[in-house]
């Protein structure tokens, strides 16, 4: 039975804009909704030196934007928020166990502890091992460890740094954070694929042509370029995000609906990938150009970006997937940054009709493909898009689709964090990415990474470099 228990939530990088942007607002969303997890506690820590009560504002700053008019969650903060400094006069990890000893004595909590490692990739590897020395993941109560991604940044440095997480947690303790997991629309593919007979019948390789998926956005790498140069789109966005994406789409029916079982199915389904070869991926980087009007830079002119940087804004690649359901079905995968839209979809085109019954009337009877496009964002929903006769001589053919918008029936969404923040605290892995995944999802787009293949410039606006198309 799935519930809140009284634990200490410590945030390891909590003076970084992950904080006050996304973990507290999720937070407090939960505890509005969910009375009972007022028992949670929330230790802070990072290098800089900083009082409780200086934390606690900042932490009820996240609040205020919700509610300015003040919320009975503010006074909550004064015994339920507290900041821990790793630096100066705070006895690193030592000092550390030594304070959640403490937080826990005081508040009378019985041991169980999140360490949410809201830190950049590079010090994943020293702060777990800086936990565990201090013994931090031994506790009467129960320990888990949350870690944002990139997992890794190749398959080498992902064994790596499974093998040292392992040495202190089992992998039920550890949460491996892939932000889209946490949509409710990508949730929902699993209930529209095994709850939907209708969907299922048609979902292989007899009836559908294609798969698209794609990630777009509008914004380029904006102030991150510093992460973000190191990373590029390969390993910002496909090994994560659409891989997810796609094994969520692909996967067979699992046995039951629990963490063990669908994530053993989405393994499957990255085992059977047939390994890319380099003409199934072009990459691309964003020039200079217009924007609606306005200028904007190229990439390599964008702050913080070195000179001559070939790293990829834009990949789309073609893959295949070597099973039963989908042997001989192409799946294009497509990201980039600086594209016409913020948009991510994912599109099902099933075959065409066997026979063109309209052939006399081609010039007025086009047929076009079915097609299924689940929209996860901007606007959530799904559209069926089909052909109908138009009234009236001469035959004609129009496209119309059955339309489905989650707003429109429900409202807005609960944010990603907010759902997957909740998991972590009731210890549900279903939205949370297993090792093994990772370690497969690498596999597959080490070589890619490692070919030194062509970076082609695309004009900012467009849908990417010429020969996407
Ligand atoms: C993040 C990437 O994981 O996802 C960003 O690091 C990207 O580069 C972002 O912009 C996209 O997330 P969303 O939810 O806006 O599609």
């Amino acid at each position: 039975m799935r519930s809140f228990q009284p634990h200490l939530f410590v945030i390891l990088g909590a003076s970084g804009d992950l904080t006050s942007r996304k973990l507290a607002p999720a937070l407090f969303h939960l505890m509005e909704r969910h009375n009972e997890l007022r028992c949670c506690h929330i230790l802070g820590v990072a290098r800089s030196d900083m009082s409780d009560a200086a934390f606690r504002d900042s932490v009820r700053d996240a609040l205020h934007e919700r509610h300015p008019e003040g919320s009975d969650l503010s006074a909550w903060c004064d015994d339920h928020v507290f900041y821990q400094s790793l630096g100066g006069g705070g006895n690193g990890y030592d000092g550390l166990a030594r304070r959640i000893a403490s937080i826990e004595k005081e508040c009378g909590l019985p041991g169980n502890r999140v360490f949410y490692l809201a830190l950049p990739p590079k010090t994943f590897p020293g702060t777990i091992e800086a936990l565990g020395q201090a013994n931090l993941h031994k506790t009467a109560g129960w320990a888990r460890l949350v870690i944002e991604k990139p997992f890794g940044h190749d398959l080498t440095s992902a064994h790596a740094l499974n093998d040292l997480v392992h040495r202190y947690f089992s992998e039920s303790q550890i949460f491996r954070i892939d932000h889209y997991l946490g949509k409710e629309t990508v949730q929902n593919l699993l209930v529209f694929r095994f709850g939907n007979a209708l969907f299922e019948s048609v979902w292989h390789r007899g009836q559908i042509e294609r798969v698209d998926i794609q990630v777009h956005e509008s914004l380029g790498v904006e102030t991150r370029a510093g992460y973000y140069d190191q990373s590029g789109a390969l390993r910002d966005m496909v090994q994560n995000h659409i891989t997810q994406l796609l094994s969520l789409v692909a996967m067979e029916a699992p046995a039951r609906f629990d963490a063990d079982s669908i994530r053993q199915e989405k393994i499957k389904v990255l085992e059977s990938i047939v390994p890319l070869r380099p003409e199934d991926v072009l990459l691309g980087q964003y020039a200079a150009g217009d924007v609606d009007g306005k200028p904007v830079r190229a990439y390599g002119e964008e702050t913080g970006v070195p000179d001559g940087s070939t790293t990829e804004t834009f990949v789309r690649l073609r893959m295949e997937i070597a099973n039963w359901r989908w042997r001989g079905v192409p799946f294009i995968l497509e990201t980039g940054k600086r594209m016409p839209k913020k948009r991510t979809r994912i599109a099902i085109r099933f075959q065409p009709a066997p026979v063109s019954l309209f052939r006399p009337y081609e010039d007025t009877c086009n047929v076009r493909p079915n097609i299924l496009e689940i929209t996860l964002q901007p606007d959530e929903g799904f559209n069926l898009h089909f052909d109908v006769k138009q009234p009236r001589m001469p035959l004609r053919l129009t496209p119309r689709r059955l339309r489905f918008r989650y707003d429109e029936v429900f409202g807005d969404l609960p944010q990603a964090y907010e759902t997957l923040l909740g998991d972590v605290i009731q210890g549900d892995q279903t939205l949370f990415v297993h090792a093994d995944e990772v370690i497969n999802s690498w596999r597959l787009y080490t070589p890619v990474l490692e070919a030194g293949l062509p970076v082609h410039p695309y004009a900012p606006g467009s849908p990417g470099p010429d020969s996407a198309s």
